[in-house]
């Protein structure tokens, strides 16, 4: 696959000393993380990645749904976190620390792949996404969440402005195609399988 340079560039990574408002009550409340689980229409028999994680904000309630729920991240600082907040909420969730562009995990062995505001900090997409096509199962969907438009804290606290557009080119480049993009808030869920 030809390793085409990403229609927008990677943000900087999120800072792991602010690691504190991902999980914080005022996200919880404008934001509730169910919410946005529930829009994913998850089975009681599939195998997830919340990937780049975080603190664990969608890991716990995914855990609640899925069969089995993976939570993947680069820092293992914020791995360290989200293993606590599992413990603490009695949930069973594996952890596998990746950048992308190696997971270990099985060829066609995972259902979902979930990234809420991640992929706009992920550096060599095209990669990746050959990476998450080694592991999603044929009818696995992958699932990019972005905030599209804008909101209080956008840019100075929150989550950058993606342009939806940017985002499907570069699945496209990596060998996915947009399904379907459903309205959640001030993000899109973008909703994404591999192509034929
Ligand atoms: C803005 S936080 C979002 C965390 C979580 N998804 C949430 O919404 O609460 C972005 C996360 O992605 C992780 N991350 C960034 N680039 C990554 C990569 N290439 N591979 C895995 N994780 C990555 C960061 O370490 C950070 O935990």
């Amino acid at each position: 696959m030809v390793d085409l340079p990403p229609s927008h560039k990677a943000h900087r990574r999120f800072p792991e000393i602010l690691a504190f408002t991902l999980s914080s009550p005022v996200r919880r409340l404008f934001n509730p993380p169910e919410q946005l689980v529930r829009k994913l229409e998850l089975k009681a028999t599939d195998v997830v990645i919340d990937f780049g994680c975080g603190t664990g904000f969608f890991t716990i309630p995914i855990a609640k749904l899925a069969g089995r729920t993976i939570g993947t991240d680069i820092s293992s600082s914020m791995l360290e976190k989200v293993t606590s907040y599992a413990k603490r909420s009695c949930v069973t969730v594996e952890f596998v620390r990746s950048d992308g562009t190696e997971v270990r995990l099985e060829d066609r062995s995972v259902d979902v792949i979930l990234l809420v505001h991640v992929f706009h900090e992920v550096e060599n997409r095209i990669m990746v996404l050959g990476e998450f096509s080694r592991i999603l199962r044929l009818s696995g969907r992958l699932i990019i969440v972005e905030n599209t438009h804008g909101g209080l804290f956008s840019g100075r606290f929150g989550p950058p402005i993606i342009d939806k557009m940017d985002v499907i080119q570069d699945v496209e480049r990596g060998g996915f195609a947009c399904v379907e993009t459903i309205p959640h808030r001030n993000d899109s869920i973008i909703i994404c399988q591999k192509k034929a």
